[in-house]
């Protein structure tokens, strides 16, 4: 049964869809059928999966991807934001050669590393001392048992719907797959109740984890005095504020603590930190990162074999430095500030319930007419359509993430950017009835 009223539902829509993007793509279907063998579900990162069947990929260029059936592409899935230089940025490129070069697996610590550290701790306020592993799931897990040792408690407080990593996972009720922390939830933005929760388990509480901006429940940004309520809160409880900023360190030279002028007690990041290769990073306050001195008469041990490898140190090191510079950084964020505020215009002077939400770089279209601070704003009927305007927008050579995500790239040129454009106004064109009927139904 559709979901809808009138002539045309969603469920139609979509099978319509389905069936062009069938026919377009008989090479991915088969890569799909064939990966399925040795792969559950045919993939090995359940987030690329979407219906019918993803696109298998040939290669990438600059802000542009090609799919094995020969179709090319504006990419601004950008790897879900770890993409952020792009697919063949000529200085990461140069960097990696120069550092396979050099041999890859030394066991040893070299000076890249020392560089990297040294470049991010001087971009990120919070970063006093950082340590290096392998993904943005591995620096929370890290953030979350140091925070656990450091101050001797085990509860953590999370927010609903908030990821941290695929053993995070807090949408839905959580996932039977989370690591067995003592987890309290509470709801995001909602600064008194966060406050209250804090209060209430102040002599437990290890830590406050928190995304800035809720990145996979649709990109909600993180209101400022929410922001300063957690940082005030739990500094009078004694517990540790950490900003997850693997995603939002890209929004400015210093992330959204650098904007807010908010300063946690440790921060993680990952994504496009190592150049677009693997990389992760937890630290914070000297203090607490001082733990993990071997020196120390207690110290904290941690390992990761592949924590330093050269490739994503030089990657990461030459990113930071000579490409995604400060300046770089903050004149990105502005210019794609504009290019989100734009979009949203063009929809209000369309009448269209569509909206853009997030900062700079990232944001998510959402399908209603109302502000949106928490997933609860969001109507359930918003992701549905928001899986129509994906595989819409595949047809108009278009990636976004299947969820509606939209990652920039520093590649993105006017001619992506207008391309993007165009396939909005499109989808809206053809969708426009549709979607402002399913939106007027819940009213
Ligand atoms: C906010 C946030 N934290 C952590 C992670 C996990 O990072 P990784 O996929 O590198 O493990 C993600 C990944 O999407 C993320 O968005």
């Amino acid at each position: 049964m559709g979901i809808s009223v009138g002539n045309l539902s969603i469920d139609a829509a979509l099978a319509s869809a389905h069936d062009r993007y069938i026919k377009r793509h008989p090479k991915s279907a088969a890569a799909y059928q064939a990966a399925r063998a040795v792969m559950p579900g045919g993939n090995t990162r359940s987030v690329l999966y979407f219906d019918p069947f993803p696109l298998t990929m040939a290669r990438g260029a600059g802000a542009e991807v090609w799919d094995i059936d020969g179709n090319r592409y504006c990419d601004f899935v950008g790897e879900f934001s770890a993409g952020l230089y792009g697919h063949t940025d000529p200085v990461i490129r140069a960097a990696i050669i120069e550092a396979l070069d050099g041999g890859i697996v030394m066991a040893a610590p070299t000076t890249i590393e020392e560089r990297l550290a040294t470049a991010i701790r001087d971009r990120f306020p919070s970063l006093e001392q950082l340590r290096f592993c392998n993904s943005g799931t591995e620096a929370n897990i890290l953030a979350l048992v140091t925070a656990i040792a450091f101050t001797g408690r085990r509860k953590i407080m999370v927010f609903r719907e908030a990821y941290h990593g695929g053993v995070l996972v807090f949408s839905g009720g959580g996932s039977p797959m989370n690591v067995p922390f003592d987890f309290l939830l509470g709801d995001y933005n909602d600064a008194p109740a966060a406050e209250r929760l804090i209060r209430a388990h102040a002599g437990s509480l290890a830590a406050v984890i928190v995304e800035p901006i809720l990145g996979a429940a649709g990109n909600i940004p993180g209101g400022v005095e929410f922001l300063r309520t957690l940082r005030r809160a739990t500094h009078d409880a004694g517990a540790l504020l950490i900003f997850d900023e693997v995603k939002t360190s890209r929004c400015g030279a210093g992330g959204v603590q650098a904007l807010h002028g908010v300063v946690p007690d440790m921060t993680t990041l990952g994504k496009y930190i190592g150049g677009g290769l693997p990389t992760g990073v937890f630290g914070g306050r000297a203090d607490i990162m001082g733990c993990f001195d071997p020196k120390g008469a207690k110290a904290l041990r941690h390992a990761g074999t592949f924590n330093n490898n050269v490739c994503s140190m030089a990657a990461g090191y030459a990113g930071l430095t000579k490409v995604f510079t400060r300046a770089r950084a903050d004149e990105f964020l502005r210019e794609q500030e504009a290019f989100r505020v734009e979009l949203n215009e063009k929809m209000i002077a369309l009448n269209v319930p569509v909206q853009f939400i997030g900062l700079g770089s990232m944001f998510t279209v959402h399908f209603s007419s109302r502000p949106i601070s928490h997933p609860k704003d969001i109507p359930a009927i918003s992701r549905r359509l928001a899986q129509l305007f994906h595989i819409e927008c595949i047809l108009s050579n278009v990636l976004v993430a299947s969820r509606g995500d939209i990652f920039m790239s520093l590649p993105v040129g006017p001619q992506h950017k207008a391309a993007l454009s165009e396939a909005i106004l499109r989808f809206v064109d053809s969708y426009g009835e549709l979607i402002r009927r399913e939106i007027a139904a819940l009213t």
